[in-house]
């Protein structure tokens, strides 16, 4: 959503989002991404909060969400100030990325300042930042003037939240919660995230709508896939992001992914009669193209071959089909291509965690 169509209600109640970050308290708030569940970067107490909200282990470190400068003169921002109190080390490339891609879609991580505290980086020696572009984002974090820490506004390994009410449905057993409207969320997936904490290269964590390509067009930057750096670094990639395990995002109701034109091989993974399937069908092809099958009722949900607008609607899709009944959900394996990373990534964790079929593997 663009600037001016924050919702003006929103500015009043920014004023107490502030002043419950400052005592203690959690906020939710709005990111172009999904939404965030917010607490004082600098307060202890109130980052254990966010742990025991989500349920998510205390050694998953958190994202720091900061302000972007205030300057009127796009030429003129200067990040050096706003990371300075969080961050050693800051090279040429971090700056090039930052300026390039802030606010916006992308989480650095970066090697950490001594004073950032090791409730949210989980104990490492590293710290992850962002500054999201979302207009209501920007607002509270400028009118509080520090660090917000925000994981995904969800219990861990569950889907994402993509709007208030999604937040409000994940944290029903904390009535008092206050959660900032920002409407829908326009990314609809989690922040790319590049390490940068290892000084020589740039490492992908975590795919999202910002490309290695379109950061190498951009600044010049080439960006490794984990599987491309050694065997060692690889693993302490895997401990540390949460994002990474291979159960996450999950709906309740089995989902898998289909090949294309092979919907009734799908099934053969489920002996037991699946009687409702709904099966997710790219916009560009006519339909199923299938047999059928004597016992099966399918059902056809029409999801957009665009990358981009799959991304924006991917949460917001399974948590309706979650509630709907379904006995299985199918989606199309995405094409093959860089712009489609980030959507297959979280499809293939949600796929993983989902249903009773792989509950002894899920991780929450
Ligand atoms: O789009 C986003 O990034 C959203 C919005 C709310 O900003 N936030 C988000 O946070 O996705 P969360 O906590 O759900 O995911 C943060 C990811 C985790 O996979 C975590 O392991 C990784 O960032 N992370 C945080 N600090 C890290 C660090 N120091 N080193 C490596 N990974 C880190
Ligand atoms: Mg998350």
């Amino acid at each position: 959503m663009s600037a001016d169509s924050t919702p003006l209600q929103s500015f009043a109640v920014i004023n107490e989002a502030v002043q419950t970050l400052g005592n203690g308290g959690l906020v939710a708030f709005p990111t172009e991404t999904v939404y965030g569940l917010g607490a004082d970067a600098k307060n202890p107490e109130a980052i254990n909060k966010i742990f025991s909200a989500k349920g998510r282990p205390s050694n998953h470190p958190l994202i720091v969400h900061l302000a972007a400068p205030d300057q009127l003169d796009q030429a003129q921002v200067d990040w050096v100030p706003v990371l300075a109190p969080w961050v050693r080390d800051l090279s040429e490339d971090a700056l090039k990325l930052v300026n390039t891609f802030w606010p916006g879609p992308l989480t650095l991580v970066f090697r950490k300042d001594k004073s950032v505290l090791n409730e949210l980086t989980g104990g490492q020696d590293t710290v992850a930042i962002r500054s999201p572009a979302h207009p209501i984002a920007q607002e509270l974090l400028r009118q509080f003037k520090g660090g917000v820490v925000a994981p995904s506004a969800n219990r861990f390994g569950k889907v994402s939240p993509t709007s208030a009410a999604d937040v409000r449905s994940e944290f029903e057993d904390i009535p008092g919660l206050l959660i900032l409207d920002g409407g829908d969320c326009e990314v609809g997936i989690e922040s790319t995230i590049i390490d940068l904490s290892s000084g020589d290269h740039a490492i992908l964590l975590r795919p999202g709508l910002i490309t290695p390509s379109e950061i190498f067009a951009k600044t010049g930057i080439r960006v490794h896939l984990p599987g491309e750096s050694n065997a060692s670094e690889q693993d302490a990639t895997l401990t540390r992001v949460s994002g990474s395990l291979r159960a996450h995002y999950a709906p309740t109701t089995p989902l898998r992914m289909y090949a294309s034109g092979r919907v009734l091989d799908a099934l053969s993974e489920f002996p037991d009669i699946k009687s409702c399937v709904a099966v997710a069908v790219w916009d560009s092809d006519s339909s199923l193209s299938e047999g059928g099958h004597p016992s099966v009722h399918f059902e056809e949900v029409i999801v957009p071959s665009d990358s981009a607008i799959f991304a924006s609607r991917l949460y917001r899709s399974l948590r309706d089909l979650d509630q709907q009944g379904w006995d299985l959900i199918l989606f199309p394996e995405p094409p093959v291509g860089e712009e489609w990373d980030g959507v297959r990534d979280r499809l293939q964790r949600a796929c993983f965690g989902s249903g009773p079929s792989s509950s002894s593997q899920a991780n929450s």
